[in-house]
């Protein structure tokens, strides 16, 4: 699969001179690493709650990314150039609050659930809507020449725009220059995601008002399909049951005569080998829904854990291990909960080449 084919109407590629450092806030299982360390990027610190994504990244890394972003005395911080936080996306998508909830929007309990920077849930940590918060003392503190921080899209909207709007509000008073796009990973994976990144330079290190002084890459022109990511042989497992077959296929049924508003989930999708698939998300080890795979003569199945480490473009760690059976040491359904909350390398490689474009020629 290429996953660096580039456009011709592509800016050159940026090299970055020198080497640089990077802290990695609610680290996951290394997204932002991986994509960083690829153009120099050294890790100072990584922090994370979640104790199968510190599980999976101490095997991945050899290093220990426990720690609560909340905890952290400033002193306990290396000074670093760059910060990057994945910050919990539950709080502002819909998606999120249904997430392990069998989330019915006309049960009184969903409605009370608050959403946005009031948004807890104690079963993942709790406080996941303060995180923001938490992130901004620390980059006032610590005042890393760059940030880049990535979450759903549905941050933008959230709220009627509020919740961004408070966001960019207190970036912009601590005195960091922001930008933001909307970048779809499809450019190097073959999965359609969308995620928003929000790149921030600080404004006592940097003369931000230059003209052109920062812009996001632009997106390489690819046609990467998932069919070249499948394994030829997996085990039986991964096959639906015919009890989850059934019901999703049920749920494709009614939704398909039900007014636009009351549906219910989507059903599912077959995904068509010669494209790219739909996101992943958390929620895929339950039945798969948004990402199947035909099979002759039987029910669809999911994907496989390495399946989906390949299409969220993590095809470094695969290449590390010898025996493909060695790369999770977590269950599947935390792998695909790990890998459906992660973000694409290659699009954090893209933007950090930018972002070191911008700190190394201002
Ligand atoms: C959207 S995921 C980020 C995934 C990451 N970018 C990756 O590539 O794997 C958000 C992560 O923030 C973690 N998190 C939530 N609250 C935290 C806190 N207070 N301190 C550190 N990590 C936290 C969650 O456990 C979750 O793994």
């Amino acid at each position: 699969m290429s996953n660096t084919q580039t456009s011709i109407f592509d800016k050159e590629t940026y090299k970055p001179k020198s080497s640089f450092t990077v802290t990695e806030f609610c680290s996951g299982i290394g997204g932002f690493r991986l994509g960083l360390e690829a153009i120099g990027g050294k890790v100072v610190l990584s922090s994370e709650i979640d104790k199968y994504a510190i599980q999976t990244y101490k095997h991945w890394f050899s290093e220990d990314s426990e720690g609560n972003l909340f905890d952290y005395k400033s002193s306990d911080i290396p000074d670093h150039d760059i910060l990057t936080a994945g910050f919990p996306c539950q709080p502002f998508s819909v998606a999120g609050v249904v997430s392990n909830k069998h989330w019915d929007k006309t049960k009184p309990e969903n409605q009370k659930k608050k959403s946005g920077f009031q948004y807890t849930d104690q079963k993942e940590g709790g406080d996941q809507g303060q995180v923001f918060n938490g992130l901004l003392k620390i980059i006032k503190r610590k005042r890393p020449k760059a940030i880049i921080l990535e979450n759903v899209r549905g941050l933008l909207s959230h709220d009627k725009g509020n919740t961004w709007e408070v966001i960019q509000e207190e970036l912009k008073k601590a005195q960091y220059d922001i930008h933001f796009k909307v970048i779809d990973a499809v450019h190097w994976v073959p999965q359609h995601r969308r995620r928003v990144f929000i790149a921030g330079f600080d404004k006592k290190q940097f003369d931000t008002n230059k003209v052109d002084f920062f812009s996001f890459p632009t997106e390489p022109i690819t046609e990467l399909k998932i069919g070249s990511i499948l394994q030829k042989r997996v085990k039986e497992k991964y096959t639906l049951k015919d009890g989850t077959w059934n019901s999703l296929q049920t749920i494709r049924e009614r939704n398909r005569n039900m007014p636009k508003g009351q549906k219910k989930g989507f059903g599912y999708s077959i995904v068509d080998r010669e494209g790219p698939s739909r996101t992943l998300t958390k929620r895929y080890f339950k039945d798969g829904a948004e990402i199947l795979i035909e099979q002759k003569n039987k029910n669809p199945r999911r994907l496989t854990p390495l399946e989906a480490l390949r299409l969220m473009g993590f095809n470094q760690i695969e290449n590390r291990y010898d025996n493909t059976d060695e790369i999770f040491v977590v269950s599947d359904s935390q792998a695909f909960r790990q890998l459906g909350n992660a973000v694409v390398p290659h699009v954090v490689e893209a933007v950090g080449r930018e972002v070191l474009r911008t700190i190394e020629n201002n």
